[in-house]
Order: structure tokens, then C-alpha cells, then sequence
């Protein structure tokens, strides 16, 4: 029998007391105010941005909802608490809606707007305001711009690395100071200083765009760095992805041969008079101790060479070069829409020793994306350089082979007048080992820092369960996340690489976008999948695509275009995204159906396939993990078409519905036809294939059963191993589950042989590998040709352990998470398990826990939401049977025996 008991009951009659002094409560006011995601942006350029915001969730009430809100926007703080002269009071709306409020008004460029916002409760309870938030517009228009784009007086020789480039510039502000703006871009990274103090903490700006079509500038507030009388600014250029090593040829010069800097510093004094100190020929230019830098391979930093002050006032500018104005359109300029990247953790080293080969080296005690700051003493001319790699060989020393043609090094050259910090400027590396050479001993610990950079996401994902390798298993899937989005979702971040894969992308897209707020950098990076569409539709292999216009069109890769948008409107509620990206996803649909044309089966076209399979050697022929190109293709073709139908249900585009509906019928008669008999047996008889026709719902009703059995048969006769590749992974578990083999899903997640999501765990892995065998069993590498240990594709398991161990699930109906399911799949051996998922409402939370022969199940459901919460009627397994609730928000706990 079960007992259901609904906590809280005892408590009933304290809370009902309390609950009716409450009711008089105001609602709390409106918390983490956004704008386009975005907490008090500034420089940005949406037209109609969106507000949104979070009711505070009071642990002792339940059912909290908004039911109206008002919203003020002001031109300052003051006439906005004093709600005078409202440039916008939309009035009180009668609406749930607390995300994705639309601005309705025209917007001017450089112009701050403050705004609050207060709501209303499910008992017409009015809150206060909240505290004040704004956002600033940015230059908007290629004409507002009046410096000119400049580039370095001095030469340089395009064919090779040459020292990053300072430009500088004093200039006299005659009065005081009541605002200033700097707004900057450049070809290549730059980093800016003004009166010797770092404008911003924002690393590798401008970031990485198609920058042949959209070049971001980004906006400072640098005000308080400013002075009345004399000032200065110096600002530095690194080759970064413009022209420095990139690509798969290592090639040089990707986008251009020349560095070149836009900056437009305004000023506003207190009497009102606006003064423009822009780039331009009074500009002088120079080199300084940066003489190389690239993404691959490092930088070359020579201490002697230094120029102290530079960016200051009274610097002596004798052998400086005057600058060259340069003719670049300002038409491609765009704010940014995501976020930047910055130094986010820092770590220190866990273990400094000597290996069998005699080499120094540190262990960081984790993979990471970034660099070591690092302290060190000697005469003038030592140098010292460090070698970054991810692991030891099976002997314990240094690995750097899978590193390709990336030297992923460090030279530092001291200048000798004591101990000297550094740090490199425009260059990140994957590592968890560095190997120093040039030091007479050991480091101290304490010299030596681990600075992880990555995309300034906020993190709103946990999950913590009994079985400590799977824990780690979560680690390294939000280190690999972390790593891995460094300004656009890249495949690797070490070896030659580290570009925007479209299939990694799309295959750990829902995982991430439980990890960490993955809304902004993901909206930025689809603007570039779309300016990167080819005119018939082909989408790139990686995008910003570097790789040419024919590494376009794989299926599973290029589906990126439909999958990640329609990711973001179930995870975000996002439906501008849609609209936004609706032409880019149909027009990859178009595209394979022309490459499909009349019998609407993709068998032509280059196609990465179920990259990296396993393959047993041995087995090949016995149990194929192979899947035919052309079977997934089609798979892929049916899926995308699907989600081009619903977004255009979503968007109201009914012409399209049925015209993509129509194809969509053809393709999942097509496919059956040709791949699968009348009882759902497969060709390709794989994981993989079985997988993908499930989850993408290719099969008829009557083929299911079937198709299912064999692919349980599959896994059971390879002993509960997987066989998938980057296509079939991310869905395997999520197909078992649906279909009532949750306890098949486990045995594949606890699985600790290879191949398994555990077994890199086993072998120390604190990242996810690229490959199943990237260590093999006897310790030795797989190829050196592509071994990357930090490559996130197979972390997409993290998206199942959220949704169906903890069941934390997006509703498509009324998706973003303003309505719930919660459909836990409690399991034996993992004893208990706790997610957390901060969504744009608040934080769900869903665990349970096995004790004797009772679970405990607790969630919290946040305000303004609802859910469905799903309990297993024997406690455990829901494929039999489940007590379901309708729930607003709050606090739920039940207690079932389990049978
Ligand atoms: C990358 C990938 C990518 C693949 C294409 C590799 O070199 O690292 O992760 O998706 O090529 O199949």
C-alpha cells in the first residue's frame, strides 16, 4: 500500500494563522531585473528590449502568483521614484507575465532609461517597487560615429606573429566632468586603458563575430576614470582571431593582415557641453613587451621592453610612430547581445613535482580554460616558459602530442629588478598541467595562480546524488561548459581548434542551458549562425565559419539552426528568438529538401555522421555501432522539419505549418519506407539509429514496441555499454526512460567500463573527453589526430540526469518554466539525488531520497509558476503508475514506501 503524506499537515493549523496575517502582507517587491537577459546593460542596441523580472519566493506560502504589474520607466532615478516626467508608465496590465515584457517606445541612442516595476498578487495584494534598474542604449547607428579607425604607424610583416601594437593619445578636459562614454572596437582583441587604470574587467573584446558581417563595439562608463585637466589613453591590440594563427590549415590573416582600432571616448561636463576625443591621425603608435601572441600558441613576453606610464599623462612618445587612418565600414558594427568573458575562478596548484623525464611540473588539480599568473625572480634576460597540457602519459610525464599544431606556451623574459607577476593578455589555453623550464627549482605554491576564464554565465544548475563518480561526472560537465563557452560555444579549448562547432553545439545545448544562463551568449552566437547561412541554406560546419564555403551543410551539425533556437524558447520562453531565427531554420530545411528533392530521403552531401561511435576493434562486424550517413541524415531532415513546424505554430505562421507539415509527412513515410520494416526493425540495426527514430518520432505507433525492444536487446548484449556517437548520445537515456527502461538508462549511466560516461571519471578525467577511449584501459592515447580530454558533446548526459532523475522538465505548451513537470525516477543505488534549476522565474528544486523502504520527495516550485508533480506509486519506478498533483508554487514534500 502507499502512504502519501503530504507534510505539513501537522503544521496545518500554525500555518493557517499564519497564513491569514500574511494575506494582508504586500507581495515582496520584484526582484533580478533584466533587460534582454541582461542585468543593467549598457551600450545595447535591441530596439524593443525586454524587461523581465522575479517575484521573491516566501518558503512559507504557497501558490504565489503575479496577477497584474505596472512598470515606469524614467530618464533619471530621481524622476522615476518621484514618477515624474515617465517616458513610459505602462499602468497597471492585468497579466501573469513577468518575462519578456516588451519596451513599446522609441529608444535613443546613448540614453539611459531607469525603470522599476511592481506587481500585483493572486489576492490583489499590491507589492512596492522595486529597486530601481536601467539600461542604456549604445551608439545605434553607423553615423553616430565620428572617429575614425586607425591602424599602427609602424611596420609589421603580415606573414608572420608580430608585437601586439599600443596606440595612445593624451587630450585636456577643460571642465568638470559629468558623464563619459567610451565606445571601442577593433580588428583583433583589444585591451584599454585611461590615466594608467584598466577600463573594464571584460577580457578578449570585442569578442568573436563573422567580423567580415558583424563587428561588436563594446560600451565603458568610464567617468570615474577621468579627471578634469590632462588625461590619457592607451590601448593595446592582439591578434586574437582576426589575423593570428586560426583554423585548420593554422593558417594566418583568417578575416585580415592589419590590426585596426575605432574608439570614441564622449564627454559630457556638468554645464552640459559634450566634447569627442576620438581615434584618429593625431594617434601615436608603438610596440611593447607583448612580441607575440596568438590563440594556439601562446605569448612572447619580453619584461624589457615594457613602457611604464604609457598610458598616462606626460609619457614620452619620441620613438612612437604616428598612426594611419584606414577605411573599414562602420555599417557592420553591432552592440553586443551577450555577455563578456572574465577571469571567473581561481584555483591553486594542487600538487608541484619533478616527472620520470626529469621535467617541473604543477598540477592544477582541474582542466581549465585560461592561465596561471605566476611569480618569479632572476637577472634581466631569464627566461622561463611555461607549457600548458591536459594530461601525463602513462608514465607520468608530459603530454602535449594531442595539442596538434597549438604550442599552448608562455615565455616570460625578466627584467631583473625583483619579482615580477605574470599573466598573459590575449591568449587562453586548456590545461590542468603546466610544465615550467628555465626555473632553477620547484615554485612555490603560492607563485603560482590558475585563472579560469570563460563567458560571464551565471551559474543556475545543481545536481548532487549518492554515487560520488557521478558527481564528479557533473563536474566535469560544467567544467567542460565552462571552458567551452568562451565567448562563442567552441568543440575543444587546446588543441588546434577551439572554434564553434555546430554539432557540439547543438547536441550539449539543453544540458547547458540547465548548467548556467545560457541565454544571452547563445542569442549572440545565433546571430552569427544566421549571417554565416549560405544563400541556399547550408549551414556551416562551425560558425563564425573560418573553414570556408564548402565545410558547410552535415546534418546533425547544421541542424543547429532549429534545434538551439527552439532549446532557448522551452528553456527561455523565448519566442523573439524564433522570430528572429524563423528564416535561418526554415531555410536549412529548404536546403535538405532540395538535397533530398523528390524521394525525400537525404543520401547526398557531406555528413559528419555519428562522429566518434564506438568501435570495438575486434567487433566491428559482429555489433556495429555504425550508423549509415544517409539514415541519419534523413532522421535529422524529419527532425528539424518538425521543429520548423512547431515554431511556426508558435509564431502564428500558418501557411508554413501546413506547408512544412505536408514535407514532414513525406519525410517520416520516406524514411519508413526505406529503413524500417513493417515491425520496426531497423537498418542500421544500432543504438544510435533506434534512438533517433524514437526521440524524433519517425516511427508508426505500431513500430515502437518493437524498435524499443531492440534497442534494449542492443545494449544488453554489449553487457549495458553504450555504442552511440555525438548524434545518438544525447538522446539514448531520454528514449530509454520515455519508454519505460529507466532502469536500462541507469545501468548505461553507472556504467563504469568502457565505453561509459564513468569511465574517463575512473581514469581521473575532471573535464568530459572527446572520445569514450581517450585513455585507453591500458593506459595508453588514443590517436594523437583528435584526442581532446575537455570536449562537452557526450556531457549532453547532464540534460537527462536534471530531467529524468530529478525530473525537473520544461512544459512545450507553456514553456521557460512558467509551468513545470516534476517526474522524478528515483533509483536504488544512487540512494538520493538533488537538482536545483534557477529558471528566469526562480529557483525549482526537486530531490528524493531512499531510506529503509520509504522515498522522500521534495520540491519547490517557484512563485508565479505552477506544476505538475508526478510521485511513482511504488515509490520508485514510474513507468508503473504515478499519483499526480497540480501545484502552484511552494514547498512539497511526500513520503511513499516503496515496494
Ligand atoms: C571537432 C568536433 C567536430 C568534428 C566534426 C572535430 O575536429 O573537434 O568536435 O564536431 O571535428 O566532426
Amino acid at each position: 500500500w502507499n502512504i502519501m503524506k503530504y507534510l505539513g499537515i501537522t503544521s496545518a493549523f500554525i500555518l493557517l494563522f499564519a497564513f491569514s496575517t500574511y494575506t494582508l502582507i504586500a507581495q515582496k517587491a520584484a526582484t533580478d531585473l533584466r533587460c534582454e537577459y541582461l542585468q543593467n546593460p549598457i551600450g545595447i542596441g535591441v530596439e524593443q528590449p525586454r524587461l523581465s523580472w522575479m517575484i521573491p519566493s516566501e518558503p512559507e506560502k504557497k501558490n504565489i502568483k503575479q496577477s497584474a504589474y505596472q512598470i515606469q520607466v524614467a530618464s533619471s532615478i530621481d524622476n522615476l521614484e518621484k514618477s515624474k516626467r515617465l517616458i513610459w508608465d505602462s499602468e497597471r496590465v492585468n497579466s501573469e507575465q513577468s518575462t519578456h515584457v516588451t519596451y513599446p517606445g522609441e529608444l535613443t541612442a546613448r540614453t539611459r532609461y531607469y525603470w522599476r516595476v511592481r506587481t500585483w498578487d493572486q489576492d490583489n495584494q499590491e507589492s512596492p517597487w522595486s529597486e530601481p534598474a536601467y539600461w542604456e542604449m549604445g551608439l545605434l547607428h553607423a553615423g553616430n560615429w565620428s572617429a575614425d579607425w586607425i591602424k599602427p604607424g609602424h611596420s609589421e610583416d603580415p606573414k608572420i606573429a608580430n608585437p601586439a601594437p599600443l596606440m595612445r593619445k593624451e587630450f585636456t578636459l577643460d571642465r568638470n566632468i559629468a558623464k563619459a562614454r567610451l565606445y571601442v572596437t577593433s580588428h583583433g582583441l583589444y585591451h584599454a586603458e585611461i590615466n594608467g587604470e584598466e577600463v573594464t574587467e571584460d577580457l578578449f573584446t570585442p569578442g568573436w563575430t563573422s567580423f567580415a558581417k558583424r563587428l561588436q563595439y563594446q560600451t565603458y562608463d568610464v567617468t570615474a576614470l577621468l579627471q578634469r585637466g590632462d588625461n590619457a589613453i592607451g590601448i593595446s591590440l592582439g591578434d586574437g582571431w582576426y589575423r593570428g594563427k586560426f583554423g585548420f590549415s593554422s593558417g594566418w590573416n583568417l578575416y585580415g593582415e592589419e590590426l585596426a582600432l575605432l574608439a570614441q571616448l564622449e564627454v559630457e561636463y556638468t554645464n552640459g557641453k559634450k566634447e569627442v576625443i576620438g581615434s584618429d591621425a593625431t594617434w601615436k603608435s608603438s610596440t611593447g613587451p607583448i612580441r607575440m601572441t596568438g590563440i594556439y600558441d601562446g605569448e612572447v613576453y619580453d619584461a624589457r621592453m615594457e613602457r611604464p606610464g604609457w598610458s598616462k599623462v606626460g609619457y614620452d612618445t619620441g620613438d612612437w610612430s604616428t598612426v594611419k587612418t584606414t577605411d573599414i565600414s562602420k555599417e557592420k558594427l553591432i552592440e553586443p547581445r551577450g555577455v563578456p568573458v572574465r577571469k571567473k575562478e581561481i584555483l591553486e596548484p594542487k600538487k608541484i613535482f619533478t616527472t620520470p623525464a626529469g621535467e617541473m611540473v604543477v598540477d592544477m588539480g582541474q582542466n581549465m580554460v585560461g592561465w596561471v599568473e605566476i611569480t618569479f625572480d632572476g637577472n634581466a634576460g631569464d627566461t622561463v616558459s611555461i607549457y600548458h597540457a591536459e594530461v601525463l602519459d602513462k608514465d607520468g610525464n608530459f603530454y602535449t602530442e594531442n595539442l596538434r599544431e597549438a604550442e599552448q606556451r608562455m615565455q616570460y623574459i625578466l627584467k631583473g629588478d625583483g619579482p615580477q607577476t605574470f599573466a598573459p593578455q590575449f591568449t587562453f589555453q586548456g590545461f590542468q598541467f603546466i610544465k615550467l623550464e628555465g626555473l632553477d627549482a620547484l615554485p612555490d605554491p603560492s607563485s603560482i595562480k590558475g585563472v579560469a576564464v570563460y563567458s560571464d554565465m551565471e551559474q543556475t544548475g545543481t545536481f548532487e546524488c549518492g554515487v560520488p563518480l557521478l558527481n564528479q561526472l557533473q563536474s566535469n560537465i560544467q567544467w567542460g561548459q565552462r571552458g567551452n563557452f568562451l565567448d562563442v560555444p567552441t568543440d575543444c579549448p587546446q588543441r588546434d581548434e577551439r572554434m564553434g562547432w555546430t554539432g557540439d553545439a547543438q547536441a550539449f545545448a539543453p544540458t547547458a542551458c540547465y548548467n548556467f544562463h545560457t541565454a544571452a551568449f547563445y542569442t549572440k552566437w545565433l546571430g552569427d549562425v544566421a549571417v554565416d547561412q549560405k544563400d541556399n541554406g547550408a549551414i556551416p560546419f562551425v560558425v563564425p565559419n573560418v573553414l570556408g564555403d564548402n565545410a558547410v551543410g552535415s546534418t546533425g551539425w547544421g541542424d543547429v539552426a532549429t534545434i538551439l533556437p527552439w532549446t532557448m524558447y522551452l528553456k527561455y520562453g523565448d519566442v523573439r528568438i524564433l522570430e528572429e531565427q524563423f528564416e535561418t531554420m526554415s531555410g536549412w530545411v529548404d536546403f535538405l529538401d532540395n538535397l533530398a528533392g523528390e524521394n525525400h530521403l537525404v543520401q547526398d552531401g557531406f555528413h559528419f555522421g555519428d562522429w566518434l561511435f564506438f568501435i570495438h576493434p575486434t567487433e566491428w562486424n559482429a555489433k556495429p555501432g555504425y550508423s549509415d550517413v544517409d539514415f541519419l541524415a534523413t532522421a535529422f531532415f524529419g527532425y528539424s522539419t518538425h521543429l520548423v513546424v512547431e515554431a511556426s505554430k508558435v509564431l502564428g505562421k500558418s501557411s508554413e505549418t501546413a506547408k512544412y507539415q505536408s514535407l514532414l509527412t513525406e519525410i517520416k513515410s520516406a524514411f519508413q519506407e526505406e529503413f524500417v520494416t513493417k515491425k520496426g526493425r531497423l537498418s542500421p540495426h544500432s543504438q544510435t539509429a533506434y534512438t533517433l527514430a524514437l526521440a524524433f518520432d519517425l516511427l508508426k505507433e505500431d513500430q515502437q514496441e518493437n524498435a524499443v525492444r531492440y534497442l534494449v536487446k542492443n545494449i544488453e548484449s554489449r553487457d549495458f555499454h553504450l555504442s552511440t556517437g555525438f548524434l545518438g548520445t544525447p538522446h539514448l537515456c531520454r528514449v530509454l526512460s520515455d519508454r519505460g527502461y529507466t532502469d536500462v538508462a541507469y545501468k548505461l549511466l553507472l556504467q563504469e567500463s568502457y565505453p561509459s560516461w564513468l569511465y574517463p571519471v575512473t581514469r581521473g578525467a575532471t573535464t568530459i573527453w572527446e572520445r569514450w577511449d581517450g585513455i585507453k584501459p591500458d593506459g595508453s592515447f588514443q590517436t594523437t589526430a583528435m584526442n581532446s580530454f575537455n570536449h562537452y558533446a557526450y556531457g549532453a548526459i547532464g540534460d537527462w540526469m536534471y530531467s529524468v532523475t530529478t525530473g525537473i522538465q520544461d512544459d512545450p505548451k507553456n514553456p521557460g518554466y512558467k509551468h513545470i513537470f516534476l517526474r522524478p525516477h528515483p533509483s536504488k543505488e544512487l540512494q538520493y539525488a538533488n537538482a536545483s534549476h534557477k529558471s528566469l522565474y526562480g529557483t525549482i528544486h526537486s530531490s528524493w531520497k531512499i531510506e529503509g523502504d520509504q522515498v522522500t520527495f521534495n520540491f519547490v516550485v517557484p512563485p508565479n509558476t505552477t506544476a505538475v508533480i508526478e510521485i511513482p506509486q511504488n515509490g520508485i519506478n514510474p513507468a508503473q503508475g504515478v499519483d499526480r498533483y497540480e501545484v502552484g508554487s511552494g514547498s512539497y514534500t511526500y513520503e511513499i514506501a516503496v515496494q
